[in-house]
């Protein structure tokens, strides 16, 4: 299902700030988990699919176009843990696909990928958007924006354990 709508209403902005697609994302992946949590059976897998999918371009996206601006303006200690984490998000993603959507041990894995996706989300959203935001001008900003959705566009549908949460993947 790789619609525009997959990655969110900023995809309607001819100019989208980088800023504003990443955290319209973020609310769908937030917004997918609460959806995901209370659904069954074929449904909850499709809703999974798509969180997946989400989550495989947006990371791919952030890694490709974010990073390497908010390596500069937020340092290297924090593009460092937010690499690792997509990265160990990236192995767990590989590991419940394979699972039934209705299983314990699908929905005892889900819970913990769910913590520790929003808690990265969080962290990106409270060290490395407003680095970002402040380094840079509207215009570069709007051009990352639009590399982003590109990249994105071009991301893998699933995760790829080995090659995620390094910039040149
Ligand atoms: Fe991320
Ligand atoms: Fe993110």
């Amino acid at each position: 299902m790789s619609t525009d709508q997959t990655f969110g209403p900023a995809h309607s902005d001819p100019d989208p700030d980088v800023i504003t697609v990443l955290l319209g994302q973020h609310a769908r992946v937030k917004n997918l988990f609460i959806r995901i949590n209370s659904a069954t059976g074929k449904a909850k897998q499709s809703l999974f699919d798509e969180l997946r999918e989400l989550l495989a371009a947006h990371e791919t996206g952030e890694e490709i176009v974010l990073r390497p601006v908010s390596q500069k303006a937020a340092g290297d200690k924090v593009t460092d843990a937010r690499n690792a984490e997509e990265k160990e998000a990236n192995k767990v993603l590989t590991k419940l696909e394979k699972l039934d959507v209705d299983s314990a041990e699908f929905n005892a894995a889900f819970a913990e990928f769910e913590k520790s996706v929003l808690a990265h989300a969080q962290h990106e959203e409270n060290e490395e958007l407003p680095a970002v935001r402040a380094q840079c001008s509207e215009e570069e900003r709007q051009q990352m924006g639009k590399r982003l959705l590109k990249a994105e566009k071009s991301a893998p549908t699933h995760p790829h354990a080995s090659a995620a949460g390094s910039p040149t993947a």
